[in-house]
């Protein structure tokens, strides 16, 4: 099989918020694919697009209803082929999101199970018989509430890790693993080159089903007792063996934030793991804002070493043992120019961001908007907060907290940062209900297009780099940091047949670090002249640079 995935720079569509071809306000297949050319020239060579099987969308669609239909809002299966067919020409492979741990609470199957006693898809879900009229146990899942929700017709509950309309299926019945099996090699068949397996490492639970005795409360989170667990590995071997062997596609299943480097290794190591690379979120919330409610703005800064150290990390644990993808965010998390840029200097510093992922090791995703800068939302009051989680914190914090707690904590990290619609043009129409950053006037592909200085110029010029010049280094490269113990700028080297260094200034503020210029080759820079004084490089706010050494 060959590993084209390692040589590719992945890009993430969110598909309701990608464009919106039929301007109804949502985004749509037919939306996706006028967008091809334009990931071309960018450089990318995968996409992984969000779930587009039919969904009520209460969790947008990682809660599918049916797993072998698009939803309308969507488009069609004949548009899906359009698609494929579209990004094989342009050589651009594509993966779709496969959610295996549950499905919509208006599933077939789990209407049939909660209707009907002796339901053949009861056992396709987890059920439980209350205690003592109470939930069978206190575990609190990744949505703020209980992981149990009552059926009264039935009098049972059901278990669901995320919202109460996403029931956990239950992988231990061996039909429904069948099922499963079935929808993956549906849409392999179809064409597309992979998946990205959503929430994978939660397809088994600790079958005793005990209370969590983490802490002491009424509801514990406790992702042990549903994440990471071993009975998952024998799933996953049948589903190598009864599907992803038989295609030469990419895997790369999402882990969350709870894998450690050697649980990753059992997932995705080229010796006996099962996909071709996992997510984890490790570098994901190092600037102090993740559980940040009591925090004020100032308290928000960029832990750069702790950062430079998990990448390290990841790398020295998985590099020659395994394949990874690296990222700054996804549809989970705030923009990165705002995490941990600073949108004062929103060209600078996603320029910076941008070199600093692009070469350091693995395959990169871009998530929709970070090669044009795209920054967090600033919602002025509550209810602009759709995502069910963001909604689900609100209930949980709305007695101890005001507003205004609530607001800047989610203004902060909440999901909805990340899928507000993609800005194309300051003229841009929003025909719906979906929120539009109003710095779309001046943050939008069409003038980053034309402004040379614009950091979609920037990013081309990154992947051209990473795709051409210097793919040995950036892709299969040897990573090295560089004084590793500066608390301010991220540096690192890659050594193959030549020898890059990168330097990025992750502060608001002018740092000095050793001079490479001098007696260097300049690649790339973000500031348009060299500031050395006393022997020293003066980086000025999210300065960076990428360095031939000679
Ligand atoms: C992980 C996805 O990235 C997230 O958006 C979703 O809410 C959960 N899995 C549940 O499917």
């Amino acid at each position: 099989m060959s590993v084209w995935w390692k040589d590719v720079v992945g890009y993430q569509i969110y598909p309701s918020t990608f464009n919106d071809y039929n301007k109804d306000g949502h985004g749509d297949i037919k939306g996706i694919t006028k967008k091809l050319q334009y990931l071309k020239d960018l450089g990318i060579g995968l996409i992984w697009i969000g779930p587009i099987y039919k969904s009520p969308k209460v969790d947008n669609g990682y809660d599918i209803s049916d797993f072998y239909s698009i939803d309308e809002s969507y488009g069609n299966l004949d548009d899906v082929k359009i698609m494929l067919k579209k990004a094989k020409e342009l050589n651009i492979k594509v993966i779709f999101d496969l959610v295996l741990n549950h499905t919509s609470s208006k599933h077939e199957w789990f209407i049939d199970a909660c209707n009907n006693i002796d339901s053949i898809y009861k056992d396709y879900y987890i059920f439980k018989d209350p205690v003592d009229n109470k939930p069978p146990n206190n575990w609190k899942g990744f949505f703020q509430e209980s992981v149990w929700t009552y059926v009264e017709k039935i009098n049972k509950y059901y278990l669901h890790i995320f919202s109460k309309e996403m029931p956990d299926l239950n992988w231990d019945n061996k039909n429904l693993r069948k099922e499963m099996y079935k929808v993956a090699r549906f849409w392999l068949d179809l064409g597309v080159d992979g998946f990205r397996l959503d929430a994978i490492a939660h397809l088994s639970k600790d079958k005793t089903f005990k209370d969590s005795k983490l802490y002491k409360d009424d509801l514990v989170y406790d992702t042990s007792k549903f994440s990471n667990r071993k009975e998952i590995f024998k799933y996953l071997k049948e589903f190598k063996k009864e599907v992803l062997d038989h295609y030469d596609c990419v895997t790369i299943g999402e882990v969350g934030g709870c894998a450690t480097t050697d649980e990753a290794l059992k997932y995705s190591s080229y010796e006996d793991g099962y996909f071709n690379m996992v997510f984890n979120f490790d570098t994901c919330w190092e600037n102090g804002a993740y559980g940040s409610i009591d925090k004020n703005d100032d308290e928000i800064k960029t832990n750069v070493l702790n950062m430079k150290k998990l990448f390290e990390k990841w790398y020295e644990n998985i590099n020659g043992k395994a394949w990874m993808p690296i990222y700054w965010l996804n549809h989970d998390h705030p923009r990165v120019v705002s995490q941990y840029g600073n949108i004062e200097y929103r060209n600078k510093s996603a320029k910076m961001l941008g070199l600093t992922l692009l070469f350091m090791y693995g395959t990169p995703f871009i998530y929709q908007g970070e090669e044009i800068g795209m920054s967090n939302v600033n919602h002025d009051s509550l209810d602009k907060f759709t995502d069910v989680n963001a909604k689900n914190i609100i209930k949980e914090f709305e007695d101890n907290y005001n507003d205004y707690e609530i607001l800047r904590f989610l203004n902060r990290t909440s999901r909805d940062n990340a899928r507000t619609l993609m800005q194309w043009s300051s003229k841009q129409v929003n025909y719906g209900k979906i929120y539009l950053n109003e710095n779309y006037k001046v943050v939008n592909v069409e003038d980053n297009l034309i402004d040379e200085d614009s950091i979609l110029n920037y990013y081309k010029k990154i992947i051209s780099l990473r795709n051409n010049e210097f793919h040995n280094e950036a892709v299969y490269g040897k990573f090295k940091l560089v004084y590793r113990n500066n608390k301010d700028v991220f540096a690192y080297k890659k050594t193959s047949d030549k020898t890059i260094v990168v330097i990025s200034n992750f502060r608001d503020y002018i740092v000095t670090f050793k001079d490479y210029v001098s007696d260097n080759k300049i690649i790339l820079h973000n500031y348009n002249d060299v500031m050395i004084s006393n022997n020293k490089l003066v980086l000025r706010p999210f300065e960076s640079y990428l360095i031939l050494i000679k």
